[in-house]
């Protein structure tokens, strides 16, 4: 029921920012349809850092972390025609400060548009028909990690679509997997939580909901979010 409100919110949300058109540029993004996820963990996070759940279990694999992300340039929401996604940027700096590997998930054929209202309704098309579009070429092999950042921008309330083309050809059980958004006012819009029911064998830590506007215009405040965060995560 709780899924269902706030789908209706970000559906809500998205129809009135296409209906901006141009001025898109200029509208107030309306209120975040799932603040509180913004600060809410999946259980399994508040009991051991990453760190803690490596000593307590010895690891089966590797002991590196990766980065691995989806994102979009082209026009986005309230940031103009980007070259650099706002994902991407946040990809990069959790990367840069914890040493992870990055990987960036790219389609393996390149239909979405780069115009923002055109890329949202073929957006909410897949999501309508749940669908699984094909990504490009081979995820890294998993065995090399332990813990597994995973980044999206959110899209119509949820992960983009072919995030779960990757979740389920990719198996990642025992691993610590952290996620991570960026978004125009939905915060993490439940990816913990989806991530969880995807990987019930993994320990889901506490996410990160970044700003399209901030990833874009004021990385300094993106920086210390990000450095406060891994902080916690025990990073
Ligand atoms: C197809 C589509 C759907 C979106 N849906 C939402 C949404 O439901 N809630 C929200 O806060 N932002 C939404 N946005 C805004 C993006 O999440 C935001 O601009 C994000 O930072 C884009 O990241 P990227 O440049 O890495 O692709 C949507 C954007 C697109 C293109």
């Amino acid at each position: 029921m709780k899924k269902a409100v706030l789908l209706l919110l970000a559906l809500a949300m998205i129809t009135g920012l296409c209906g901006c058109g141009s001025t898109a540029a200029q509208a107030t993004p309306a209120p975040a349809p799932t603040p509180e996820s913004t600060q809410e963990s999946v259980s399994p996070a508040e009991e051991a850092s990453p760190a803690e759940a490596a000593a307590q279990e010895p690891a089966e694999s590797g002991t590196k972390a990766l980065v691995l992300f989806f994102s979009r340039t082209g026009e986005q929401y309230q940031v103009g025609v980007i070259e650099k996604g706002n994902t991407a940027v946040v990809a990069e700096m959790i990367a840069e400060a914890t040493g992870a590997d990055l990987y960036e998930v790219l389609p393996a054929d390149d239909h979405y548009p780069m115009t923002y209202k055109e890329l949202t309704d073929v957006a909410l098309q897949e999501q309508r028909d749940d669908a699984r579009p094909a990504h490009a070429g081979e995820l890294p092999d998993m065995n090399a990690y332990d813990t597994v950042f995973i980044g999206a921008p959110v899209w119509w309330g949820d992960w983009p679509m072919i995030m779960y083309t990757v979740f389920e050809n990719t198996p990642l059980a025992g691993k610590t997997l952290i996620p991570f958004s960026t978004h125009a006012g939905s915060g993490l819009s439940g990816f913990d939580r989806s991530l969880a029911n995807q990987y019930p064998d993994c320990t889901v830590a506490k996410g990160l909901a970044i700003a399209g506007t901030d990833a874009q215009n004021n990385p300094d405040k993106v920086q210390s979010s990000v450095a406060g965060w891994l902080g916690e995560l025990g990073f």
